[in-house]
Parts: structure tokens; C-alpha cells; sequence
């Protein structure tokens, strides 16, 4: 598969030098680390698991050299980190064309930038981080080499970002690559079975978690994000990461979790009736969450411009939100003051694959990106009722619902790759029925 990334990054890049950097590890306290998490873009198209690697590629013509620079082995550390693969088992066992250890990165940087007219690298910061340091290096092997500039020797003058170049190739999955995707669905799948059988009144949140990071990690899988289990009015709390309060009947659970597995990630979101029973108000609003899912679904396509899907959930929770008491006027007057906003505060979804929030621009300065197949996007409309807002019916107030799929672009329409987690009430109902093994234990 990486051999196969490599190949479709060459043909995409223009001649030149594209770096791309691994993820550095990251101490979490004195000796011990956090988990240590590949860079994506690099993963993508490295496969190679160790922190503070680089690599290069050379494109110039048909002719593509692939470099990697990595750590030295050194076998009084690797008693306490692993075995390195050095410079040796770069080559042999990870493909490189050429492999420097990573203090040669400075000396061996002209050689690589000579002959090559565009340079990618990362540029600018990083989500999680400040620019790549490396990039100061970079810049001054630029300006040496520009220093002796003479013909016939070609040295840089264009830069470019290299993780747009990624992002574009990212956002349509290979076959190998949806094969992936889907397993990691499959374990989200078995994992939220696990929550519906085990979120009972009396249960905490963070034990919900547990039983599904359970399964995950028996599958050979970790979390794509923090499970998020946000009992009762927790649920208005998008990204509620507290996990310590007790479930209680009569109210619902959001469950808005994904596993992580062999490199991609599913993201899904259930809500269910910890008692095992929808309300009757329970139901109106989660049906009405239903039905924008099911409209956005239907939106997406191939050619299907990205907001499309949004706005036809938009428009349906709206049209719902009037007929729940939540919102006073007509569909035209709420659409314009926005205030459906009040009760719907995010997007409907994005796009999804090495990341839980996978790179890919949802617009350009002209237009809209369209849908092809080959794209995976999640479908996550929500309602979600402050506890403490006055201006709602009493009864609505503090539910929180939001229903989450992943969905596949292909050649006709879309595929629903999480259909196999139980989604309508009935299904849901019955799926809480069932009675954890986990409960016959006494839990904390
Ligand atoms: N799964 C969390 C989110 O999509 O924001
Ligand atoms: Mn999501």
C-alpha cells in the first residue's frame, strides 16, 4: 500500500524536493511518554512507525529517489524503546531508495535541493503544533545554494505546502484503503453494541467507555478520539469530555466514539434511552434528528457540492425545531435571523479517513469542493436543548440528541459504512434490551 501512496505522490508532484516530517514523541512526565501517534501525511506514505524521521523526495522527470532520514540505532536505548530500524533497515525493510541518519539532514540538503526547482514542506503551523523547525535549515540550504547559482544549475524558487498536496491525494481512498476504514467500522460497530447492552441507570460514563475501549483494544484497535459519553443534558456539551457522571433513567446517552485500526478511523454517534425506552418527547426530537440525517444522506452524491449535505439537514431540523415548540415564526424568518443555530451549533460533518477530522479543503477560493467516490465523509446532525434555556417548551429542555454515520461517495450514490450499528428506535430499543455481561459484575 505505501509503495502504491508513493508512486501516486510522485505522479502528483511537480519536480523538485518534498520533505515530509514524522511525529516527534512527546514526554508526558519525567520517564514516561505519551502514546506515541505517527504523523498522518507521513504514515501515508512511509508506513514507518518511528518518531523524528524525514523524508525526501526527489522528483526530477521520470526519475524519483526516495530518502529517509532516520534515528541511529543505538542499543543502550533501544533496551528501553525498541529496536530502530537505522539506516540499514530503512532501505531493507521500509523501501527507501537511500537512507542518512537524521544528524545528516543539514549536510545532505543541498544535494537534494539541487536540480530541484519546487521544494515542498510544511509551512505555517501545525493544528496541533508550531511550524516544522526544520524548516529554518531548509531556507538556508535555499539561499546557499541560490549563492552559487550558474547555469546549468537549477535551484529552488518555488515553495510550496506539501500537506495540501497530501490533503488533495488523502481525500479519495484506494480500495486497500475503504477495506481498512471498514474494519475499523466493524470494531466501532461491536463496541457500540457494547455500550447500548451496558449503559443501564446507575452505570457512570466513563465504564460505557470502558466496554468500548475494551472491544477495541481486543480487536487490535485503539480510539480514533476521546469516547465521549455525555449522559442527560451532558449531551449539549459538544465535545463533553467530563465522563464521570452517573447515567439515570429516564434521560438519554450520546455516544460519539470511533475506533482506530490498522491507521483509520470510524466515527459514529448514537443516542439511547438509558432505561432501555424512548419518551414520547424523546422520541419527537431524535426522530426529527433522524430525518435531517436521512435528507443530508440523501443530498450526498458524486458532483454534489460538500455544503449541500449540511444545508439539507439545515433545513429539515428547522422545519422540525418549528414543530417541536423550540423555535416561533416560519421557516423563512427562522432561516434568516439563524436562530436554529441556537439548538444546532455545528456543521454536519467531515471528512474522515487517517484522521477523525481528515485533511481535505471543503472549499476553494472559487467554489465549493464537489463529492467524488473514493471520498468518506461522516453524516452528524444533531438537536441539542440547553437545560437552562427559558425560551424552550419545559419539556425539551435539556435533551441533547445527535446521530452520526460514515458515509462513502461511489460512482452512483453513497454507502452507509456504519449501517450495521442500530439506529432506529425500534433497533436502538431492542439493541438496549440487551443486558451486559460487564453488569452482572458489581462495578464502581
Ligand atoms: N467525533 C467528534 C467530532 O466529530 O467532532
Ligand atoms: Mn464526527
Amino acid at each position: 500500500m505505501y509503495a502504491e501512496h508513493r508512486r501516486q505522490f510522485f505522479a502528483e508532484m511537480e519536480d523538485g524536493l518534498a520533505l515530509v516530517p514524522a511525529s516527534h514523541g512527546q514526554l508526558r512526565n519525567q520517564d514516561t511518554d505519551h502514546i506515541f501517534r505517527q504523523n498522518s501525511d507521513f504514515m501515508h506514505l512511509c508506513g514507518f512507525e518511528e518518531p523524528d524521521a524525514i523524508a525526501a523526495f526527489v522528483k526530477q522527470g521520470k526519475k524519483t529517489r526516495y530518502v529517509l532520514f532516520v534515528n541511529p540505532r543505538d542499543p543502550a536505548l533501544e533496551i528501553w524503546t525498541g529496536r530502530r530500524a537505522g539506516t540499514k533497515g530503512a532501505r531493507k525493510d521500509h523501501g527507501a531508495d537511500e537512507a542518512w541518519e537524521l544528524a545528516e539532514f543539514g549536510t545532505r540538503l543541498p544535494d537534494l535541493l539541487s536540480g530541484s526547482p519546487c521544494v515542498y514542506m510544511p509551512l505555517g503551523p501545525d493544528s496541533f503544533g508550531p511550524a516544522w523547525p526544520r524548516q529554518n535549515d531548509v531556507m538556508r540550504a535555499i539561499n546557499a545554494l541560490s549563492y552559487k547559482r550558474k547555469t546549468p544549475l537549477v535551484v529552488p524558487d518555488t515553495l510550496r505546502d506539501v500537506r495540501a498536496l497530501l490533503a488533495r491525494i488523502r481525500l479519495r481512498k484506494s480500495a486497500a484503503e475503504l477495506e481498512l476504514l471498514e474494519g475499523a467500522c466493524a470494531v466501532t460497530a461491536e463496541a457500540f453494541a457494547e455500550a447500548m447492552s451496558c449503559a443501564k441507570p446507575g452505570v457512570r460514563e466513563y465504564q460505557v467507555k470502558a466496554v468500548m475501549q475494551l472491544v477495541y483494544g481486543m480487536r487490535g484497535g485503539d480510539w480514533a478520539f476521546d469516547t465521549i459519553v455525555a449522559g442527560g443534558a451532558n449531551a449539549c456539551v459538544l465535545h463533553y469530555v467530563g465522563c464521570r457522571d452517573t447515567l439515570r433513567d429516564g434521560e438519554l446517552v450520546v455516544v460519539d466514539a470511533g475506533a482506530e485500526l490498522n491507521g483509520y478511523c470510524a466515527d459514529v454517534t448514537r443516542t439511547f434511552p438509558v432505561n432501555g425506552h424512548f419518551s414520547p418527547v424523546q422520541k419527537r426530537v431524535y426522530n426529527a434528528v433522524l430525518a435531517a440525517q436521512h435528507a443530508a444522506i440523501l443530498a450526498a452524491g458524486p458532483g454534489v457540492p460538500v455544503d449541500q449535505v449540511h444545508e439539507a439537514a439545515v433545513t429539515s431540523l428547522i422545519h422540525s425545531m418549528l414543530k417541536l415548540g423550540a423555535l416561533k415564526g416560519s421557516e423563512a424568518s427562522v432561516r434568516r435571523s439563524g436562530n436554529w443555530k441556537r439548538y444546532y451549533p455545528h456543521g454536519t460533518g467531515h471528512w474522515l479517513g487517517r484522521d477523525v477530522h481528515d485533511v481535505g479543503d471543503y472549499a476553494n477560493r472559487e467554489s465549493v469542493t464537489r463529492l467524488e467516490p473514493g471520498m468518506v465523509m461522516t453524516v452528524e446532525p444533531g438537536l441539542y436543548f440547553p437545560p437552562d434555556d427559558k425560551r424552550l417548551p419545559t419539556e425539551l429542555r435539556g435533551i441533547g440528541v445527535r446521530i452520526e454515520d460514515d458515509i462513502l461517495i461511489t460512482e452512483t450514490g453513497t454507502r452507509v459504512l456504519t449501517s450495521a450499528i442500530p439506529k432506529s428506535v425500534a433497533a436502538v430499543e431492542k439493541a438496549c434490551a440487551v443486558r451486559s455481561s460487564w453488569l452482572k459484575k458489581p462495578v464502581i
